[in-house]
């Protein structure tokens, strides 16, 4: 079988590493199989995939196509007005280039597309002329993109079937999309080798710039990307309520990757409120980092602080893995993840009062972390580790193979 990705961004989100993980373990469960990658930018995702072994080809989008966004919710109707007019403007960019990527997809002849990014989900059914069928993971939440779920509702019948990476984005996507096509749960899993308590640990306070602490210090991290609702003003705020408690340091760990106009925050507006709250020694910014694991591993506790329901958080599972206690929000996906009190501890949404108060009771408790942390990689292992990944997609890209197979020889019978 001949699988085709696509991707919005060359970076290394959690979408993007999640593609890297599925391509690796379907090479290991169907080696005959041929894998290929068309992305919209080049960088470390497209890289990566290279090296093992997959076919890729970088297919830039129009600037215009790449800027567009509606993840930042805008505010009133000018706002919609505005976005709306943009999209319009917009349009005849992403149908030249739809047009091109169905030929460089039709070129490759895949028997099925995996689409992995929103924009492609769409990009990758406009073109016309018989297409492959197309499956389209999702990793966010649908409902609150206006503009996209309309476009995406507008196109369903296209897709032959979609995955959602938890129930709770699989449901939103079922109000968004109605019953057809079908949308399933594939849980994220991730390389519980790499992601393990034994290896390399990061020099935290190296790569931040900051004077080594004294002895004792806590570390707490908050690993995202730079996203808006990610909860890094939570997390800066927070760490000012625990002044006092000069044991504790604070790590920002990630850098922008999306081109999606107004989506993320920068590094230098979050340092600007460190540094007005006088956190500029207790908070350092590591910027983009290659190898979590060693970032994870040079951590005593990790802060999943999203201000909104987090479709899955991956870095929740992947702190599991290398049995560090997590202190997450617990809404969303991030909620299918965890039993909290037992392999994790959870904080009120939006409540930098309620993370603080959490931080210092786990900085004070060892036992506590310990045994979270121990938890937290029995889970990981029972649930998450990627050796059951490659079987199920596999099974899921036969499915909708079989089923477009079915489909056109009942066509083909009908002429
Ligand atoms: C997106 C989601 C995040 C998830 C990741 C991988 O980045 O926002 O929750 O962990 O995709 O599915």
């Amino acid at each position: 079988m001949r699988i085709q990705y696509l991707s919005a961004s060359g970076g290394l989100g959690g979408a993007e590493v999640c593609l890297l993980d599925m391509m690796a373990s379907l090479q290991k469960e169907k080696p005959d199989w041929k894998l290929a990658l068309i992305a919209a930018q080049d960088g470390p995702l497209v890289q990566k995939a290279a090296a093992l072994g997959v076919r890729t080809e970088v297919l830039p989008f129009p600037a215009a196509v790449a800027r567009l966004g509606d993840s930042k919710p805008s505010n009133g109707a000018l706002a919609q007005v505005a976005l709306a007019a943009r999209l319009a403007g917009t349009a005849f960019a992403a149908r030249k280039y739809s047009r091109k990527l169905s030929q460089s997809i039709r070129d490759d002849a895949p028997d099925l597309v995996h689409s992995n990014s929103l924009k492609m989900h769409l990009l990758g059914v406009w073109g016309k002329g018989p297409r492959p069928p197309i499956v389209w993971h999702l990793h966010d939440y649908l409902s609150p993109r206006p503009f996209m779920s309309k476009a995406l509702r507008s196109c369903r019948r296209r897709c032959a079937a979609v995955l959602a990476n938890s129930d709770s984005v699989r449901d939103d996507a079922r109000l968004v999309l109605g019953d057809s096509p079908d949308v399933t749960t594939l849980y994220n899993a991730i390389d519980v080798n790499e992601f393990s308590p034994e290896g390399p640990v990061a020099d935290l306070d190296r790569m931040c710039n900051l004077h080594p602490p004294a002895a004792g210090a806590i570390r707490v991290g908050l690993v995202a990307t730079m996203a808006w609702w990610k909860g890094h003003r939570d997390f800066i705020r927070a760490m000012a309520l625990l002044k006092n408690e000069e044991n504790i340091r604070g790590y920002i760990i990630g850098g922008p990757l999306y081109d999606s106009e107004g989506s993320q925050e920068s590094i230098e507006q979050l340092r600007a409120l460190a540094a007005q709250l006088g956190l500029q020694s207790r908070i350092g910014f590591t910027g983009f980092v290659d190898q979590p694991s060693s970032v994870l591993r040079a951590l005593d506790l990790v802060v999943h602080a999203a201000t909104r329901p987090e479709p899955f958080g991956r870095v929740i599972v992947e702190a599991m893995a290398c049995a560090k206690p997590v202190i997450t929000t617990a809404a969303g996906g991030a909620a299918e993840l965890v039993t909290i009190g037992h392999d994790a501890m959870d904080f009120r949404m939006g409540d930098p009062a309620h993370l603080a108060e959490r931080i210092r009771e786990l900085a004070g408790d060892p036992n506590l972390r310990e045994r979270l942390g121990a938890a937290g990689r029995k889970t990981a292992l029972a649930r998450f580790a990627r050796e059951r990944l490659g079987g199920q997609l596999a099974a899921a890209y036969q499915r909708v193979a079989g089923k477009a197979g079915d489909e056109m020889s009942r066509e083909r019978m009908a002429v």
